[in-house]
């Protein structure tokens, strides 16, 4: 019951969506289409080196306005085709645009028009006259219309479309080569083998042909027996049936995309080129690479994100105050509610959120919470690594992935974990919302999240839509379909990593079963997504390799009253016990993981390395300034010996007081002066009152 609810409330987010953008504009920038303009029209489409699918639509007209969201997600589907054809609209409503529709001959909205590649100006397309406007028509249209073009006039970029022999592709096997060769083997009406073609014509490292069903010699050499199958070519000259669980263009899609090797090319158009190429000579990355299984997540991500957090992205804030305090409150009070493991992370979060709960003042230095941070005071237990070591986020160099990539993991893993512990928020001031999570990584990124421009696409996003998320479950799943749409924006970008392309994730490989396919259209089944995501940011998922940070609490300071905790530490310590990373990927690495689990580091030394290595990390996450007050308050004395007291379980509470308890001592101290002392006054004052009105008579 509960589960069919949500479900409808999700899709119907979807489409809510696409309805409330109607309003103002049909299309935007921001959608992945072109948009056209009189001026812009003729010189896009004549003479160009791809072909060309334009809507001329009307503004007004209540059919295009319902028609714009299947547009937009064609073009979304073919986003990647663009190079052999191009999707754009083109709004015969706006004034400017009046003579160039009629000058175009367009009668009735909307009309679909293709346009060769290479075409002469005077071509004014081809009007598309079916009925059936549907994704899947228009795209086979599509692929229908760049056959239909001649050697002449082909599209620069486009990969051909008609099948190969087996004449053609037998003397391939066997042979070494610098790319994979895939070939698609299906029936003669399939697109799904064209589809992919075009799928991956921005990749390189591979190349895409198609093969007919009926080709015996082909059949007969590879064995295959089932249609569409994808065999594939090693460029060592090895070749093998590429397995899918799915014989759909998606799945035949990303796992080529994914294959070792394959690349996104740089972009023609965006200065592509040269940003790569600069990118390209930036510092490379001096550590050594850390393996690692996509399908897990990793406690050091997790950490160095909250490393980076609190020790170089607050630092820019030298006093918190209002707003911000109150954010940092919040956020404070997730994480110390809901992280993951119980450990020493857990036990600072909590510190720090009982000192934040307990001051009296609307305003901090961002000092104070420093200190608290490296555990000045040396409270058992206490500590979180002071080191950027990212693992599942590791960028194949300087400035991508990293801290943004550990952002987004961090807070899937908090929904996951606040649908796993209904109750973790109980007596907290975000006991109420209904999105908590939620709501506080929005008021974090507002506030304090260094890239401002990603600042601006989330609130507006949350503005949108997140007050229709109204449970634990609509929580998961809107950070993840927001994560989507994110990646989907990003994809082909300069931030996007070569080696981490950006892609609807989970993948096929992670998740078969989230994949379907309606109508030809590719769509996520989101109950098997939710219960995914379940399994991958959930507590037993989480792998404690290349951790710095202690994964059990030092004996005896049990801390209050956290039973969901201590049944998770539980997990956690068979499995450490286990050896040293017995969990899964494990046995790669064992004594990199034993020797991490066993000593963390010294902080002081390490923290200097990680603010050096924060500074270099200017990437589009934290203004690379941000290192600034870090850089002068990473070397304060004092933290020397608090590793020593992490491990060593000295329960000395009492020895190291900083200067915040100090003054705090004083300012109490004051208080109690002043309080006694007006008491004093009151009383004598009173007592004054009560002799004179009582004595009078007597005297
Ligand atoms: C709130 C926020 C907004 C951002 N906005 C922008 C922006 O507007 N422009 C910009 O250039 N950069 C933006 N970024 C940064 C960008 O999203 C990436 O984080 C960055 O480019 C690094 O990408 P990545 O390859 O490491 O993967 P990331 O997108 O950072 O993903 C990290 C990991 O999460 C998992 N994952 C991927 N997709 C999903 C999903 N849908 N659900 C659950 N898990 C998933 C994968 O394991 C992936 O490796 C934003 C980051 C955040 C935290
Ligand atoms: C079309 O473009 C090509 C180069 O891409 C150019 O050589 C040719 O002259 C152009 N033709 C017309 C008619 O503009
Ligand atoms: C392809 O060309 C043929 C013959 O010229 C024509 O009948 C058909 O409509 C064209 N198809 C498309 C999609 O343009
Ligand atoms: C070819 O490469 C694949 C994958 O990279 C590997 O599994 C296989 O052993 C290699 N074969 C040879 C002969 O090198």
């Amino acid at each position: 019951m509960a589960g069919t609810l949500w479900f409808q409330t999700a899709v119907l987010l979807c489409f809510l969506r696409g309805a409330l953008g109607a309003g103002a504009r049909l299309y935007t920038e921001e959608d992945p289409l072109v948009i056209l303009s009189s001026s812009s029209l003729k010189p896009t489409v004549s003479n160009s080196s791809s072909a060309w699918l334009v809507q001329f639509y009307s503004s007004w007209c209540g059919h295009c306005i319902q028609y714009s969201s299947t547009w937009k997600a064609l073009a979304q589907d073919v986003k990647d085709w663009d190079q052999a054809i191009g999707v754009a609209v083109l709004d015969c409503a706006q004034e400017e645009n009046f003579d160039v529709c009629k000058e175009y001959g367009i009668h009735f909205y909307p009309t679909f028009r293709y346009f060769r590649a290479h075409g002469r100006p005077d071509d004014q397309g081809t009007t598309y006259r079916g009925a059936d406007r549907e994704i899947q028509t228009v795209r086979q249209l599509m692929v229908n219309f760049l056959q239909n073009h001649t050697k002449l006039d082909w599209p620069d970029l486009c990969p051909p479309l008609e099948p190969y022999s087996s004449a053609e592709l037998l003397p391939l096997l066997g042979q070494r080569s610098d790319h994979y060769t895939a070939v698609i083997i299906e029936e003669p009406d399939s697109y799904v083998g064209r589809e992919v073609i075009l799928d991956l014509l921005q990749y390189s490292g591979v190349v895409v042909r198609r093969a007919l069903a009926a080709d015996r010699p082909l059949l007969d050499t590879l064995g295959v027996t089932a249609f569409p199958s994808a065999y594939l070519l090693l460029p060592n000259g090895t070749h093998t049936q590429l397995a899918v669980q799915k014989r759909l263009r998606f799945f035949f899609s990303s796992l080529l995309r994914l294959l070792p090797g394959v690349q996104r090319r740089a972009r023609r158009g965006g200065g592509g080129d040269g940003g790569h190429t600069g990118a390209l000579t930036g510092r490379p990355s001096s550590e050594a690479w850390r393996d690692f299984d996509s399908s897990q997540v990793y406690l050091a991500d997790l950490e160095s994100a909250l490393h980076y957090l609190l020790r170089v992205e607050l630092a820019t804030h030298s006093t918190l105050e209002g707003e911000e305090l109150k954010t940092f409150k919040d956020f404070v009070t997730i994480v110390a509610k809901l992280y993951p493991g119980g450990g020493s992370v857990v036990k600072l979060m909590d510190t720090l959120l009982e000192w934040l709960l307990s001051l009296p003042l609307d305003r901090i230095p961002y000092q104070a919470v420093l200190d608290l941070v490296d555990n000045k005071m040396r409270i058992s237990g206490v500590f979180l690594g002071a080191e950027l070591r990212w693992v599942g986020c590791q960028g194949s160099r300087v400035g991508l992935r990293g801290y943004p990539c550990s952002l987004w993991t961090l807070f899937h893993v908090l929904t996951v974990q606040h649908d796993a512990m209904p109750n973790a928020l109980e007596n907290t001031a975000l006991e109420d919302e209904a999105a908590p999570v939620l709501q506080v990584m929005r008021r974090y990124i507002r506030t304090f999240f260094g890239c401002e421009q990603c600042g601006r696409h989330f609130e507006q996003a949350a503005a949108d839509s997140l007050h229709r998320v109204q449970s634990r479950e609509q929580q998961i799943v809107w950070l993840w379909n927001q994560h989507n749409m994110v990646n989907n924006r990003l994809a082909g970008s300069l931030s996007e990593d070569p080696l981490f392309p950006k892609a609807p994730w989970p993948s096929p490989a992670l998740c078969a079963s989230c994949h379907e396919e309606k109508d030809g259209v590719h769509v996520w089944n989101q109950e098997n997504v939710l219960s995914f995501l379940r399994k991958h940011y959930g507590a037993g998922n989480l792998s404690p390799k290349y951790s710095v940070t202690p994964q059990h609490l030092p004996a005896p300071p049990a801390p209050p009253s956290r039973p969901q905790e201590d049944r998770l530490g539980g997990g956690r310590g068979g499995r450490a016990g286990a050896g040293g990373g017995g969990g899964a990927g494990g046995e790669k690495q064992p004594e990199k993981t034993r020797g991490a689990e066993e000593q963390p580091a010294a902080p002081q030394q390490v923290e200097r390395t990680a603010v050096q290595e924060a500074a270099g990390l200017s990437g589009g996450a934290g203004p690379a300034g941000g290192a600034g007050p870090a850089g002068g308050a990473g070397p304060a004395g004092g933290a020397g010996p608090a590793g020593g007291a992490g491990r060593g379980g000295v329960w000395a509470l009492a020895l190291g007081f900083n200067s915040v308890d100090m003054s705090l001592c004083v300012l109490l101290y004051v208080c109690s002066c002043l309080f006694l002392m007006l008491l004093f006054f009151f009383f004598r004052v009173r007592s004054r009152r009560w002799k004179l009105r009582h004595n009078r008579p007597f005297v």
